[in-house]
């Protein structure tokens, strides 16, 4: 099989490697020769620590590299089965782009976008047969995340989005099939995660410290929302909480915060500037977290209520099956449970006292708990 892949950058270089690796020949292109040279001698260096690691043997290693070709020429994807696009993030860039594209490639071939912010069926509607169009978002570090979300545009034919998935998941990744809403499941999804904890810290109800160890020690989560918002960037982090705000028109579900807006325009955007909510430079000092048992358990309470709501409203609204809303976050973000069999063992009922108990004392609409956890009460019903 032929893949091509439009861009490399962080991602397109990461796909290309995973595509590789699964015994591809890819072609890789970008407008940039220096971008082509970096990612061509950033695979050499993942590839010498593999081989440290014994994860491959050298020749495995050459071979995977061998398989790579890199161009500045658009038409070096003639004869591709699939082109995978992972370029700057604006719409009239890619549209561009399909288009040279299109007169390239085979009738048959499948496009296919990264993008994590754009419709699919937006970019899909620049070419001439649509229907071979389909989104597919691999997360960061592509090589290392196992889920890939797959979204079909309005127009994509069943046949391109079995073909996208069966092809995908030949490469060893868990995919997902997604309808095309913002944010799809895992961007949608873990919005609370962060806003639901910065509210807390806003309100005085605990420092930032405190609900990362609640989150950690109590929750089961990996790191804490504080730390992994350090950890993504609050340029970025902020941008995506944004962007799933406008484009689900101003629902007040999912209200960006000043506090993360502030820390991105001081520049403190994290461990990349050395500074975020916790500093990084050495020997920095940082708060302690309270410890405090009973205000850890409010407040995963709160946080994980507010995630299980999401994830059940999702599901309400058909953008994704319920084994797959759950495998997303578990694959995506490496949730310690999936959200909706976490909601059937804590009991649906008491999902949505909470969310109810939060309405109540807030009367805003980021607590309107989701009919569909209300009807599942209502009914002693359960996810699975
Ligand atoms: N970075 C992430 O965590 C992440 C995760 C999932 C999806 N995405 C999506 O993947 C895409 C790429 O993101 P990234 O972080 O890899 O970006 P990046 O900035 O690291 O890389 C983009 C690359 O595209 C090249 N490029 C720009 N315009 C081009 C053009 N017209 N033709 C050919 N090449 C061009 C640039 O030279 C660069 O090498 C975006 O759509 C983004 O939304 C990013």
């Amino acid at each position: 099989m032929k893949v091509g892949v439009i861009g490399c950058g962080t991602m397109g270089s990461g796909i290309a490697q995973v595509a590789s690796t699964a015994n591809c020949e890819v072609v890789v292109y970008d407008l940039s020769d220096d971008a082509l040279a970096k990612s061509k001698s950033a695979l050499a260096k993942v590839m010498a620590r593999l081989i440290e690691k014994g994860r491959v043997t050298e020749q495995q290693s050459h071979a995977i590299q061998d398989r790579i070709t890199y161009s500045s020429e658009l038409n070096q994807m003639q004869g591709a089965d699939c082109v995978i696009e992972a370029i700057v993030e604006n719409l009239e860039i890619k549209h561009k782009v399909f288009t040279a594209l299109e007169s390239i490639v085979s009738e048959d071939c499948i496009i296919a976008s990264n993008t994590s912010s754009l419709s699919i069926t937006s970019l899909a509607a620049c070419l001439q047969k649509p229907e071979r169009f389909v989104g597919v978002h691999f997360f960061n570090p592509a090589p290392l995340m196992k889920l890939v979300e797959i979204i079909p545009a309005v127009q994509t034919e069943a046949t391109v989005l079995d073909k996208a998935k069966a092809t995908i998941d030949s490469w060893g990744k868990t995919t997902v099939t997604v309808k095309d809403t913002p944010g799809f499941i895992v961007n949608k999804v873990a919005r609370p995660f962060y806003s639901e904890a910065i509210k807390m810290l806003e309100e005085g109800t605990a420092d930032f410290a405190t609900i990362d160890w609640a989150m950690k020690e109590i929750g089961g989560f990996r790191m804490g929302p504080f730390q992994l918002m350090d950890f993504i960037g609050h340029d970025v982090n902020y941008v995506v909480t944004e962007t799933v705000f406008k484009a689900f028109y101003y629902d007040g579900r999912y209200k960006p915060s000043f506090t993360q807006k502030r820390l991105a325009e001081a520049g403190y955007l994290g461990r990349k500037s050395g500074r975020g909510f916790y500093k990084y430079t050495e020997g920095a000092e940082n708060i302690e977290p309270t410890k405090d048992l009973l205000l850890g358990e409010y407040i995963v309470s709160r946080i994980v209520a507010m995630l299980i709501n999401e994830a059940a409203d999702t599901l309400h609204v058909n953008i994704a099956t319920a084994k797959d809303i759950d495998l997303a976050m578990q694959n995506g973000v490496n949730y310690p449970k999936g959200l909706l069999a976490w909601a059937d063992e804590k009991g649906i009922q008491y999902c949505v006292t909470v969310m109810d108990e939060l309405f109540d004392e807030y009367r805003e609409e980021r607590y309107r708990c989701s009919p569909i956890l209300r009807k599942m009460a209502k009914n002693s019903t359960t996810f699975f």
